[in-house]
């Protein structure tokens, strides 16, 4: 980026004095960019207008007084530095320039105009090292907050996991034990009403406890290279169902490629809760533009500006005070009502953000609408065969993707199972289904290759998903790929039922959509 031109303001009300100075300094400053003001409506348009480098003000004015310009040039900008050049010097004057705050004074006279060029070269060195300062110890503000808020967010991600864990431990025992009491005391009570909220309430400290789990759970991220505006996009065509109809969607991609490492179905998660929350923040309805874009942002100290890869989320909502502006990161602080809102929307959209070394920032005010900007470094450019970034991403027809690929779904489930045969023989695939490794392996052995991909679960009683595709390697024949699928969030069961971390692998619960994407993924 072109560094913007130096600045300096010269005020003097005699036309030749002006001139002077201003040829004389154009001379030693090439790149310099005057602004001449030669009375007072001129002075208030230049106050106004972009701020000077340096001021070089005569004294004796027709219209005002240096001193009180200087003055009021200082209420706007303390450190701008001001330099006195007049005819009148004398040691009254001298002590009124110092006291006035005025940074240097020349006399006028043409033998002095080197020593004029001679301060302003040294007034805009000093400014130029204030300047640079202050940058930096904003920068370094903002970097001490940021971390401060990922500290807080990882010591409490550990302490939420852990009881998370440990509630749904119990949670499995009143359930357990719920089933038990309805099957000793029969259907009169297991269709009471007490019986039922137990139940409920059951459902809902679970989904709570899902909740912690996926807010505690960062270790697990699994990054790829995409593109943000592919996401985006694809994100943004599901958002007009999650939003209802009050909310009109605008989607605006970048027109070059945006290559992020992240993990994308988190990166999913943090579009949905901030389009959420631009909802909730327009209950009559309004409108919400999500824009990709390559934005600057100093990342060291100093005036390097680098490019990030930045998506925009705006909405003409109710917007926020600054003491909400303040502690919406923060886990748990919630405006809603209880019930509406846990709070954890925006902090775990902050642990991500940060965990992919980018930042979230906000722009809000209130009745002015709010925008939110994830920022996530640039990544190397995508590797060849991904679709173009910002082209529109065109859904394939319904029931042509499967063509002619067969697939084995081995669960033990089996309204999940039916399901998922369902969904996939409504693409066009071809499935066997089996409820264990056992069946599975009987079904094989009369169809061996034409098996082009094992869907799994992995947990089930007697074989595991993982080690039934140890079976299909052992035999010798060139084993299918694997999609692996699981109700826990992948670490602790991977450790103990062998489940190799590289492998593709889909958490449950998971959207038609997704388990269609991720077979196409990994059919490739
Ligand atoms: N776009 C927005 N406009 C106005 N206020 C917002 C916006 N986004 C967030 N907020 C404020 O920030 C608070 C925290 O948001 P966050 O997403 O973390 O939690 P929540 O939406 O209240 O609950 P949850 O997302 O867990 O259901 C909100 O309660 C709301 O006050
Ligand atoms: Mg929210």
């Amino acid at each position: 980026m072109k560094p913007r031109p130096t600045r300096i303001l010269l005020i003097d009300d005699d036309p030749d004095d002006l001139d002077l100075v201003r040829i004389h300094l154009a001379r030693e400053f090439p790149d310099l960019e005057v602004r001449q003001v030669d009375d007072l409506e001129g002075f208030e348009r230049a106050l106004a207008g972009p701020p000077p480098d340096v001021v070089v003000t005569d004294y004796h004015l027709g219209f005002a007084d240096g001193l009180d310009l200087t003055r009021r040039l200082h209420d706007k900008d303390p450190d701008l530095p001001v330099i006195l050049f007049t005819g009148t010097g004398n040691e009254e004057v001298a002590a009124r320039a110092v006291t006035g705050g005025v940074d240097d004074y020349v006399i006028k006279s043409p033998r002095h105009l080197a020593r004029l060029a001679n301060s302003v070269g040294r007034s805009l060195d000093l400014a130029n090292e204030k300047r640079w300062r202050r940058e930096a110890e904003h920068q370094l503000d903002d970097f001490r907050h940021q971390f401060a808020q990922a500290q807080k967010l990882e010591a409490l991600g550990a302490f939420a996991g852990g009881i998370a864990h440990d509630f749904n431990n119990l949670l499995t025992i009143v359930r357990g034990h719920l089933e038990i009491l309805g099957v000793e005391l029969g259907e009169r009570v297991k269709s009471s009403d007490s019986f039922r909220e137990i139940d409920r309430a059951v459902e809902s400290a679970a989904g709570l406890t899902r909740q912690l789990l996926a807010f505690s759970r960062r270790q697990h991220l699994k990054n790829e290279t995409l593109d943000l505006s592919e996401t985006t996009a694809r994100t943004v065509r599901m958002l007009a169902r999650v939003l209802g109809e009050s909310v009109s969607v605008h989607f605006e991609a970048a027109d070059e490629p945006l290559p992020v490492d992240a993990d994308e179905s988190q990166l999913e998660q943090v579009i949905v809760n901030l389009a959420k929350n631009a909802r909730d923040a327009m209950p009559a309805g309004g409108d919400l533009l999500l824009r990709t874009l390559v934005e600057r942002r100093a990342t060291t100290a100093g005036d390097s500006r680098e490019p990030w890869a930045c998506l925009s989320v705006a909405d003409t909502g109710v917007g926020m005070t600054p003491e909400v502006v303040e502690r919406i990161f923060d886990p748990f602080f919630s405006t809603k009502k209880p019930g509406e809102g846990t709070g954890l929307g925006l902090s775990t959209a902050f642990g991500f953000v940060s965990q992919c070394g980018g930042r979230l920032e906000v722009e809000s005010e209130p009745g002015g609408g709010t925008t939110f900007r994830v920022l996530l470094p640039l990544a190397d450019p995508m590797p060849a065969g991904v679709t173009e970034p910002g082209a529109e991403v065109v859904p394939r027809e319904a029931g042509n993707r499967g063509s002619k690929r067969t697939i084995l779904v081995v669960e033990d489930q089996r309204a999940l199972r039916d399901l998922i045969a369902r969904t996939l023989r409504k693409e066009g695939y071809e499935i066997l289904s089996a409820d264990s490794g056992a069946e599975a392996l009987a079904l094989l052995d009369g169809n061996r290759n034409g098996i082009d991909l094992l869907l799994t679960d992995v947990v089930m009683p007697e074989m595991s998903g993982p080690q039934l595709l140890e079976h299909l390697r052992r035999d010798g024949q060139q084993p299918p790929k694997a999609l692996f699928m699981s109700g826990y969030s992948g670490g602790a069961e991977a450790r103990y039922s062998g489940l190799d971390p590289e492998m593709p692998f889909l958490a449950k619960p998971f959207t038609p959509a997704e388990l269609l994407r991720r077979i196409e993924e990994t059919l490739g």
